[in-house]
């Protein structure tokens, strides 16, 4: 089963703070800014943002730095409604989707989360089952 699309409301404020937490990213290495925000079941937004590190391998994405943030706000019930993501890099929108990782992050605190996304030709809105199939779960 589906989550039903976010209203229009919903969508322009998840994307706007997304958007917002661009300015925030520490991508000193990539120069490739990532910004993310979490919708919660419960009606709560949270941002994050990708923050990068010398030792490259210790880089957290901007969509587990937001769903980590709601974790922190709301507790170990909060559940993922739904996600935006925006990228920038020297200055211009990028398309970029969730990596594998972070789609697993969702999953496991949403099953039928929606992604918001630029894609290659447009903006998307996907659950994340559609995008992890099988995801893994104990
Ligand atoms: N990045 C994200 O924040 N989210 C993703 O889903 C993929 C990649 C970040 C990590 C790194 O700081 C930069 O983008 C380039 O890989």
């Amino acid at each position: 089963m589906t989550a039903p699309r976010l209203d229009p409301d919903q969508q322009r404020r998840l994307v706007e703070t997304a958007r917002a937490m661009l300015d925030k990213a520490y991508a000193r290495f990539s120069h490739f800014r990532v910004g993310a925000a979490v919708l919660t079941e419960r009606g709560g937004v949270y941002g994050g943002c990708n923050v990068e590190n010398s030792s490259y391998g210790l880089t957290i994405c901007a969509e587990r730095s937001a769903v980590f943030a709601a974790v922190g706000a709301e507790g170990s019930g909060m559940k993922v409604r739904a996600i935006a993501v925006c990228a920038r890099h020297q200055g211009r929108d990028q398309a970029a989707s969730p990596c594998g990782a972070c789609r697993q992050v969702i999953f496991e605190f949403g099953p039928e989360a929606l992604v918001l996304f630029q894609g290659q030709s447009g903006p998307q809105q996907v659950s994340v089952s559609d995008l992890l199939p099988g995801g893994f779960r104990l």
